[in-house]
Order: C-alpha cells, then structure tokens, then sequence
C-alpha cells in the first residue's frame, strides 16, 4: 500500500502530504470515513473542536491503534476554537478535544480563526443584543491567544500554527513573541491561490496547508470537480477531478485535505496524479476571471461581525482582528 508523499515542516515532523478533512462529516459517518481512510494509507486527519465529532474521530482512532497504524505513524492535526481564546482557556480545550481523541498529543494545533468569540457561552455565544450575531471578545487579541499556544507543552501538542491568517495578522504575532508558526492552514484551490500570503509563507518556512481544495460545499455552489477543465484533464490522465484539484495543490508543495465521507471517494482522494506543467497552468489560469474566496464568517449565521481579510463581502462589517 502507498502512503504518499511525506513533507518535512520547519521543526523537523514529517507530514504526510494528504489529509482527510472532517469538516461537515456527520459523527456516525466520520467514524467510518476515518477508519476507511487509515485502512487505505491516510496518515494524516483534519479535525477540530467546531466540527464536534472528534468524540466519534476518536472512536475510529481506537479501532485502528495499533491495530493498523501505531499513533505515532500518524499526523493529527486540531485546532483551538474561537470561544477558547483567552489565555486561561487556551490549554484547557486542548485537554477536552484529546479527552474527545483518546490521544495523548496532537501533531499540530491550530489557532482556528483569528478571531475571539466570548467564553463560557457555547461555541457560538450569542450576541447579548444583535440578534443572528455572535458575541466577539474584542479585548483578547492574537497576539494574547499565540502566547498561550507557545506556552502549551510540547508533550500535548508538538507542533503549534494559525488557520486563516493574514499576512498582517502572522507578522503580528512574530513581532511580538519571535515565534514563528509551523503552519498556516488556509483556503487554497484554482479560483483562490492567495499568492501574495503563499510566498510570504514562504519566505518565513511556515508550511501551507490547502483546505477546501475542491471547492465549497456549504453554500451552494457547484464543486470545482464539475469544472469542464478539470475535468478535462482527468479525462486524459485517467483519474478524477478531485485528483487533479489534489494534486494542483499538492504540486505548490502545500498539504492538501479533502474532506469526503464516501469510500470510494476518500479512496481515490488519496490516490496521486502527476500533474504536467502545461495542465498545472490550465488549472491555475481557472482564478483568472477573479478570485473568489468561499469562507467569509461574515455571511455565516449567525453572523461574525467582523472583517478577517477585507475582503469587498466584508465592507459592511462592525469590527476588525485586534491583532495585539
Ligand atoms: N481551517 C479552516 O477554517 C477550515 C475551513 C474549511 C475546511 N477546513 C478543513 O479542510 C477540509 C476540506 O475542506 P472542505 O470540507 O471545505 O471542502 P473540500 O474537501 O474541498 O470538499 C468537500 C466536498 O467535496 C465532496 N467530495 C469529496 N471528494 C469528492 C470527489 N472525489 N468527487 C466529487 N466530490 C467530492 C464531499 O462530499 P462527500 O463527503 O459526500 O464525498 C464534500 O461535499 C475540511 O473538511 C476541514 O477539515 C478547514
């Protein structure tokens, strides 16, 4: 069996360069999708306390350690949830998601948005007075929430990162700890590249971890596999959309994570296609009509009334990050 390709990150931990995404996996089939995905050479596993399924996640990981896999053979990845912010809760909800995991340590733990929501409310607070909105903890700011995830023990989580942050955001938390993080996990597909933030990444050696490679699947718009492109080029190479999307991104050198709760699916997800330099640019030309970016909590509901990336769909937005 292949396990594919094994990317080394700054600190030196191997990570494999496929992962499974969990997000919007409904807990009974996560658990078959990530006991699915280890049988069939998946090392690496998305997770996070929002998707509240980890307990399920963890369910899976108990049937295949050490059965299948020792845990140290694998790569798993979590992330602190926006209501955990503040300093004092910071370590605490790593505890309770590897409680949820059965583990001992996450590979990589994430600061999931750089946004703080208030404590102690649930995971998605609600706003005292606006209603559809949720209550933002102005005062806690990234550079509060880097602090505590630098501080966490090694033992716990052996690698620390950000997901969705900007350039001004990383620079921010560097400047005032010296700290670099690992990883910044990230939109990343054809119609949304983010160059500028990839190169800057780059530059300062924090790897890219590409997430909804495929597109959007929660707000209904057609996948980036049903582009006729794309399609295309699986056609001649004998694979599926979702290879090439995989391996468009995987050709940038960043992990990618499709998230997919079918067999089949999860099965060729993870199946590697070699993309030419001529097709890599027929997909990469797809963001030249203009860039779209799917994930803006603005639009969520409830709302987050704050702007993470200026983005235009943001303008409306009360708020914006408190970096430090
Ligand atoms: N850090 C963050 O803020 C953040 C945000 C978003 C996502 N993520 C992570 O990134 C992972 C991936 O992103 P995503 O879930 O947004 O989107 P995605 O992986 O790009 O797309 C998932 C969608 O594609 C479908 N799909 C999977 N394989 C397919 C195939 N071979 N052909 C056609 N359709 C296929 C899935 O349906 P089926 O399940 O029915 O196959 C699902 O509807 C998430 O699960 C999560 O772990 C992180």
């Amino acid at each position: 069996m292949s396990f594919g390709k094994i990317l080394t990150l700054s600190s030196g931990t191997p990570m494999p360069q496929i992962g499974l995404g969990t997000w919007l996996s409904k807990p009974k089939e996560v658990e078959t999708a990530v006991e699915i995905a280890v049988r069939n050479g998946y090392r690496h596993l998305d997770l996070a306390m929002i998707y509240e399924n980890q307990i399920e996640v963890g369910a899976a990981l108990k049937k295949v350690i050490p059965s299948v896999v020792k845990r140290e053979e694998l790569f798993i990845t979590s992330k602190c949830w926006n209501s955990s912010h503040q300093p004092a809760e910071v370590e605490k909800e790593l505890d309770e998601t590897l409680k949820q995991l059965g583990l001992d340590y996450v590979d990589l733990y994430l600061v999931h948005w750089p946004v703080a929501f208030v404590p102690g409310n649930g995971l998605y607070p609600p706003h005292p007075e606006k209603k559809g909105q949720v209550a933002l903890d102005l005062e806690t700011s990234l550079v509060d929430t880097w602090k505590a995830m630098i501080a966490l023990p090694k033992s716990k989580a052996r690698n620390i990162g950000v997901s969705n942050f900007t350039i001004a955001y990383i620079q921010g938390i560097i400047d005032a700890t010296g700290v670099v993080p690992i990883v910044n996990q990230i939109e990343a597909h054809p119609l949304l590249p983010q160059e500028e933030l990839v190169a800057y990444c780059k530059e300062k050696n924090i790897h890219i971890t590409a997430y909804s490679p495929l597109g959007m699947n929660s707000i209904g718009v057609k996948l980036l596999t049903e582009d006729p492109v794309v399609q295309e080029i699986a056609t001649r190479l004998g694979g599926t959309p979702a290879q090439v999307l995989v391996a468009w991104g995987a050709k940038r050198g960043q992990s990618v994570i499709p998230k997919s709760v079918q067999e089949a699916r999860i099965i060729s997800n993870f199946q590697q296609v070699e993309l030419s330099e001529e097709d890599f640019n027929k997909v990469t030309a797809l963001g030249n009509a203009g860039h779209v970016r799917y994930n803006i909590p603005y639009r969520y509901n409830p709302s987050w009334d704050i702007s993470l990336f200026d983005d235009p769909e943001e303008a409306k937005a009360t708020y914006k990050v408190k970096i430090a």
